[in-house]
């Protein structure tokens, strides 16, 4: 089941994202006393992050995850986990023992090792935030990437070409098991990408944020009129 909600700016659609992570996190901890979330990088995040950060929610009983991680040290500007810890983690007085990053510093095949074993303590996601590039990328899975189609596997180490780098990433079985994922993508420059992954024609490969099409639990998008001037507001 897919829901669209669409808003007037970037950061209006990124805080309503994140008061709807808010209440599935809450709903998990109340029946399982825990919870387990996954966030993505990115800019988009950011008003999201920042709004998380003064909440007041009990960050305590949720154990904290990435999608993706770019292959560097966690003190890189480029960094996911330093966005993270910067705008959300710090602030907001996540304990140390609720974070799991990504050691994406380490040699790529040993990062992934490693974080596989790390998201192998939990069965199934109750949240993943994904976002969405222009190209139709979500986490670190880029078109043209055969991984893409891999449903056997949790992590995997990628290398970009377009950035030139490697990067740690979740494969779609982890993701597309998610309890609720979230995808928040906003701006003019996914517009074309947006109406291809949710209206085109199935081609994953071409455009990866399609795997979402069959994932088992809820999928909300949550986008600005910019990034959905080429879509129908109906759900599918
Ligand atoms: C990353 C993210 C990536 C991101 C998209 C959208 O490591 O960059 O995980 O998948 O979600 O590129 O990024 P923006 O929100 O900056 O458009």
């Amino acid at each position: 089941m897919s829901e669209r909600y669409v808003f007037e700016s970037p950061a209006a659609a990124a805080r309503a994202c994140g008061g709807y992570v808010l209440e599935r996190l809450a709903h998990a901890v109340a029946a399982r006393g825990r919870a387990a979330l996954a966030i993505s990088g990115g800019s988009s995040p950011r008003p999201m992050f920042e709004a998380w950060a003064k909440s007041g929610f009990d960050w305590s009983r949720v154990d904290i995850y990435w999608v993706d991680e770019r292959g560097v040290p966690p003190e890189d500007p480029q960094s996911n986990y330093r966005f993270a810890r910067e705008t959300f983690l710090g602030p907001a007085g996540v304990p140390e023992e609720c974070i799991h990053r990504i050691e994406a510093e380490l040699p790529p095949e040993e990062a992934a090792r490693r974080y596989r074993d790390a998201v192998a303590r939990v069965e199934r996601f109750d949240v993943i935030h994904l976002g969405m590039g222009p190209d139709a990328h979500t986490a670190s899975l880029f078109p043209g990437e055969p991984l893409i189609r891999d449903r056997a596997d949790s992590v995997a180490a990628v290398y970009v070409e377009k950035f030139s780098q490697w990067r740690i990433t979740l494969l779609p079985a982890k993701i597309l098991a998610a309890g609720t994922l979230v995808v928040l993508a906003a701006g003019a420059d996914k517009t074309g990408a947006l109406h291809q992954v949710l209206e085109g024609a199935e081609d994953p490969v071409a455009f990866p944020a399609q795997i979402l099409r069959h994932a088992a639990g809820e999928v909300a998008w949550f986008l600005d009129a910019a990034a959905a001037a080429q879509i129908s507001s109906a759900a599918d």
